[in-house]
């Protein structure tokens, strides 16, 4: 499905007024706990890790960056040049600010402000070795086959795109019970939210409150990815997630929310790679 010209830019123009109001309340969070970044966290998942593999001396980009802390992370983690690409001024703001507070020039971390369809002639090289993506980001976007298009056109050869993210599946359950089917899964039409607030804060004070989302099925974004060109190394689902996404999922001594023990579990999380043969 996709959404007509006019549509799409008041999508965009929507969602971008949200994020804008929600980076200064985003960057004074404990959820980001930009102190602890600041000192050393490193806020790559030990799935991410484990999958993306070594980073040393490659180029990465981040799509859909919010305020570079995953980026910056990447950078840590040894790549030698990392690339945040975020439609939020004020998100590409702090990235830049934390990359000087850490050490990282541009010659090492490069923020760069622009919407992810126009990702190829915004960022400031051709290709990257990996183009990676993720944790509350597709759910954002109007169209997953033309950002399947983007994403993978950045895509060096011999490189691959990671994606982690939400599984779809998981979205179909309402607050009470981690395994009831309250909402339809086939249906990916356009939901407008309208709610104050932000999840690091959800009683913040905010005024741009209208957003625009769609959940992408799970053969979607593969289809999308295998139709840009690229060719799946894996898809992996996970029985676990980041946050208490119904009251019924328990945390663990590892930090990630499953379902109770006893229960039956359905996927919460996936990720994806897709390579671009040399
Ligand atoms: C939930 S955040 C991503 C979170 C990130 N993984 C993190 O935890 O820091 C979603 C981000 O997508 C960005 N975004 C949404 N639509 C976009 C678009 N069309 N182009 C570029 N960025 C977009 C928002 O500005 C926001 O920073």
């Amino acid at each position: 499905m996709t959404t007509s010209h006019e549509d799409w830019a008041e999508w965009l123009e929507t969602n971008r007024a949200m994020w804008d109001e929600r980076v200064p309340i985003h960057a004074a969070s404990e959820y980001y706990d930009q102190d602890a970044f600041r000192e050393g966290k490193d806020e790559i998942r030990d799935f991410e890790a484990a999958e993306v593999g070594d980073v040393t001396g490659k180029r990465l980009l981040h799509l859909q960056c919010h305020m570079g802390q995953d980026t910056l992370s990447w950078a840590r983690r040894g790549a030698a040049k990392v690339v945040g690409l975020d439609f939020s001024e004020p998100a590409v703001e702090v990235a830049r600010g934390l990359a000087a507070e850490i050490g990282l020039g541009p010659d090492r971390a490069e923020f760069v402000a622009a919407d992810v369809y126009e990702a190829a002639s915004a960022v400031p090289e051709a290709d990257y070795d990996i183009v990676y993506t993720g944790i509350g980001a597709i759910c954002w976007l109007p169209d997953i086959w033309r950002w399947a298009e983007s994403a993978a056109s950045l895509v060096a050869p011999g490189g691959f795109l990671y994606l982690a993210d939400f599984h779809p599946f998981s979205h179909l359950m309402g607050w009470e019970s981690a395994t009831v089917i309250a909402h339809d899964y086939f249906d990916t039409a356009p939901k407008i939210a309208d709610e104050p607030g932000t999840y690091v804060d959800f009683n913040a004070q905010t005024v741009n409150n209208r957003s625009f989302e769609r959940d992408h099925t799970l053969g979607d974004i593969v289809s999308a990815v295998a139709a840009a060109g690229l060719r799946t190394e894996f898809l992996h689902e996970f029985d676990m997630t980041l946050f208490q996404q119904n009251g019924e999922l328990e945390c663990g001594e590892d930090g990630y929310f499953r379902a109770p023990k006893g229960r039956p579990r359905v996927p919460l999380m996936f990720s994806l790679k897709a390579s671009r043969p040399a």
